[in-house]
């Protein structure tokens, strides 16, 4: 905290420059706590007491990792917490290479617990090369970690994260409300297994805005439990696409309300956007969902509802008991790799109702030139302006 450097423009020095005028305000630097930006050193148990030092503080606490990369194992930052807390990164978080080290807990980076915070800039790598080999030989791995959780946390902003190749889910929002993440960015290899960007569940208030993921599974899943979610201008492949699902696993699982995607850019994912749902009787419903402005590049299956969902064949004659009822999608297009631009296939005992279309373009990429084509099962709706191919509402 002492130690003045020359000071560079960016917005990081000014506010801790800001932080240093303003008594108010207090720098806990990891560094001061004897992390080292070498690479090698475990500075694990640095940022833990930086953290807790920074929870206990009744002054504006802020905590600043510099340049630098910090070799982390499993950090679990726990609240309540006196104050809002600001945590700026501009050094690199890595995991180590064994992957046993963070693999056998649920998750790298932990908040818990944690009202008020902003995680800003910053990149963590969580080195899941050698757990997805591990998970791909058929072996026996540990459950693996998703790389940053917030759990029962609320008011939280994630602002400029770099997030590459976590062993599982990037980043994790579950029981939490009033989340805001943006300007991140999740980078994971079209193979990896499970590498979810963003993965919401049972949270309410939550927006991604001006995000970029490429990822070997969803770029963004939203789980039961979840309301009032926004996401916007997010640029989505390689991936599976930005799915709601999979829902109705079990009976007696919350529904999922008021989800609207709208100014995004899927390219090459194996789906645009997707509902999807155990084919198994379920209380579980997926409603007022909106779907705008969304551009697809060369996608599978850009619009999809599957209510078939059934690997393993575990549910053999059963039917989804998700209701999808008041789905939106307006001003979708695009080119598609599967002829099936459209696909509803919904329960034949909770039938979908309320889906609206309106001025779809979706053409089918074919060197056979067949046309594309729109799939209706148990599918009750309206369409209106143009729709093309031909809406089977
Ligand atoms: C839907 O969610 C948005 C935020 O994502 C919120 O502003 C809006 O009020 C919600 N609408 C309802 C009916 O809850």
């Amino acid at each position: 905290m002492t130690n003045f450097k020359p000071m560079k423009y960016t917005s990081v020095s000014w506010l801790l420059f800001f932080c240093l005028i303003i008594p108010s305000c207090l720098a806990f630097n990891v560094v001061s706590f004897g992390a080292r930006g070498d690479g090698r050193t475990d500075s694990t148990s640095a940022f833990l007491r930086a953290w807790s030092a920074a929870c206990q503080s009744t002054r504006q606490p802020n905590v600043y990792v510099p340049r630098g990369t910090y070799l982390v194992r499993t950090l679990s930052l726990n609240g309540p917490c006196r104050r809002r807390i600001e945590f700026r990164i501009d050094g690199t978080l890595v995991a180590p290479k064994n992957y046993y080290a963070i693999g056998q807990s649920e998750f790298w980076i932990m908040f818990y617990k944690v009202s008020g915070l902003t995680v800003h800039g910053g990149t963590i790598h969580a080195m899941g090369q050698g757990y997805w080999s591990c998970r791909k030989g058929g072996g026996s791995c540990p459950q693996g970690a998703r790389s940053i959780q917030f759990m029962w946390c609320n008011n939280v902003v994630l602002r400029g994260l770099k997030s590459l190749y976590s062993q599982r889910v990037h980043v994790g929002i579950g029981y939490s409300s009033n989340v805001r993440v943006e300007y991140v960015t999740i980078i994971a290899p079209s193979g990896s297994p499970n590498t979810d960007g963003i993965h919401v569940q049972n949270s309410r208030g939550v927006t991604i805005y001006g995000s970029i993921i490429k990822t070997g599974d969803d770029c963004i899943s939203i789980g039961s439990g979840s309301m009032n979610v926004w996401i916007e201008r997010v640029g989505c492949g390689p991936g599976h696409g930005i799915s709601i699902g999979s829902l109705g696993h079990t009976w007696n699982e919350p529904g999922v309300a008021n989800v609207t995607v709208a100014n995004s850019v899927f390219t090459k994912t194996q789906n645009g956007v997707r509902i999807k749902s155990w084919a198994r009787p379920s209380g579980g419903f997926a409603k007022n969902l909106m779907f705008r402005n969304l551009v697809m590049r060369n996608v599978g299956n850009p619009i999809i509802i599957d209510q078939n969902y059934c690997p393993h064949n575990i549910c053999p004659r059963q039917s989804s008991g998700v209701k999808v009822s008041q789905v939106t999608f307006k001003n979708v297009k695009g080119t598609s790799s599967t002829q099936a631009v459209m696909k509803f296939d919904c329960s034949p005992s909770n039938p979908c109702s309320g889906i609206r279309l309106q001025d779809i373009k979706l053409t089918y990429n074919d060197r056979l030139r067949r046309p594309a084509f729109a799939y209706c099962k148990n599918a009750r709706g309206s369409h209106r302006g143009k729709v093309i191919p031909r809406s089977c509402i």
